[in-house]
């Protein structure tokens, strides 16, 4: 028995693989999306820039239909810095790198884009502040002295100093010149009291883990040059500007109002739009009897409400093809009972000592939340 263990002991003393991952000091987590011919170039960057630390690379790839994921997980057969975390089923840039973190257990992580863009010879400055400097958190700004955006066109690099300043209302008086960098470098022990608070949601990551961290942050900055993309393109599209503002929103509202709410309300009420243009024509304009013209307008409402919402509140979830017909189905199906309920509440509110249009507004209250909590957990609560 005893000598067993001795054997045992002995072999893990033995695997170097098994020395290097025990007390890794720094975890580099590389959300990928289609970067495979980024991913050996990167590596080798990282090799030189960290030599002499005990780090690892944990790739964070969500499927990529390049093979991002298979190429990472060859290259860690005889790479031992590398790891990788293959998502299946999700998207999205803030999750992603919340999983790489969390899928590590460095004391000290940081966080870079997979393809070249973010000056990887500063992670040593961005170790040193973490683990000597003090610092809780450390961002790698273009905006500071020695940094610069490199060869950003008129209209992006107003985009991005204009997000810059909405983000200050949730910042909550942190001073961060390069709020919007996907480049920097985190304490554990300070991620973890983030963690729970954070809302996941879109790109901002570094504006999600400020806003939600209680307490006081120290902060350090490195300044770098944003570079051109080695290989591929970019994958932020429009869809991120609604995402940010999105996340500020959920960071403002108190935490049990979910922001798709205030979203799938403001949806609502285009629906009442569409609704009332609708019932004056068939009704006032073609003379349509009130009743066939008042079930058909609430149709055309909850066809318009339900692709809107389907394209906008929900583009994350986005049904498609028959799923498409289904989602359909069973929102025409909430909604409807939505309006049971909106009816139903009304009119008992009506029968108390109140106002007309109270009773109106909790009848829409109560009949909106049904809509959002049915439909959010039915119509697009289904996995893909
Ligand atoms: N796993 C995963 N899932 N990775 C993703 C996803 C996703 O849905 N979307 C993008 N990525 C990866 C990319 O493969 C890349 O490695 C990194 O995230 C950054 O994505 P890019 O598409 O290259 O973003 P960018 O260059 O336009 O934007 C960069 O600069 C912004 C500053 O203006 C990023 O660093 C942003 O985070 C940053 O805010
Ligand atoms: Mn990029």
């Amino acid at each position: 028995m005893s000598s067993s263990v001795a054997e045992i002991s002995t072999l893990n003393r033995a695997n170097p693989a098994t020395e290097r991952r025990g007390h890794i000091q720094l975890a580099v987590v590389i959300p990928t999306f289609n970067e495979r011919l980024n991913v050996e170039p990167l590596l080798e960057r990282l090799t030189i820039a960290l030599r002499g630390l005990r780090w690892e690379a944990v790739f964070v790839d969500d499927d990529s239909p390049d093979g991002t994921a298979q190429l990472v997980r060859k290259l860690a057969e005889t790479n031992s810095h590398v790891r990788c975390i293959h998502r299946i089923g999700r998207r999205g840039l803030s999750r992603a790198v919340i999983e790489g973190i969390q899928g590590s257990c460095a004391e000290y992580v940081c966080v870079i884009d997979g393809d070249g863009q973010h000056d990887e010879t500063k992670l040593r400055d961005m170790y040193l502040a973490l683990s000597e400097g003090g610092a809780d958190l450390v961002v790698g700004t273009r905006y500071a002295d020695g940094g610069s955006v490199g060869d950003w066109d008129s209209t992006r690099a107003w985009m991005s100093s204009f997000a810059t300043r909405l983000s200050s209302t949730v910042l909550r008086g942190h001073k961060i010149s390069d709020p919007m960098s996907g480049f920097f470098g985190i304490r554990r022990e300070s991620f973890e009291k983030a963690v729970r608070n954070l809302s996941g949601e879109g790109y901002k990551i570094l504006v999600d883990i400020v806003a939600s961290f209680p307490g006081r942050l120290n902060i350090h900055e490195v300044a770098y040059t944003f570079r051109n993309r080695m290989h591929g393109e970019s994958k932020l599209d429009s869809a991120v500007v609604l995402e940010y503002l999105l996340l500020l929103l959920e960071k403002r509202l108190p935490k049990f109002i979910p922001a798709r709410l205030i979203l799938f309300a403001g949806v609502g009420a285009t629906g009442l739009v569409v609704h009332m243009l609708m019932l004056a024509l068939l009704h006032k304009q073609f003379l349509i009897d009130f009743s066939v013209s008042q079930a058909t307008a609430t149709l055309v409402a909850m066809t318009t409400n339900f692709f809107i919402n389907n394209s906008f509140t929900y583009r994350d979830k986005r049904l498609k093809g028959a799923k498409l017909i289904g989602g359909l189905a069973s929102f025409y199906l909430v909604c409807g009972l939505g309006a049971v309920a909106n009816v139903g509440v009304a009119q008992a509110v009506f029968e108390q000592p109140t106002t007309w249009w109270l009773a109106a507004i909790a009848g829409v209250l109560v009949g909106t939340i049904w809509n959002f909590a049915m439909s959010n957990a039915i119509t697009w609560g289904r996995k893909k």
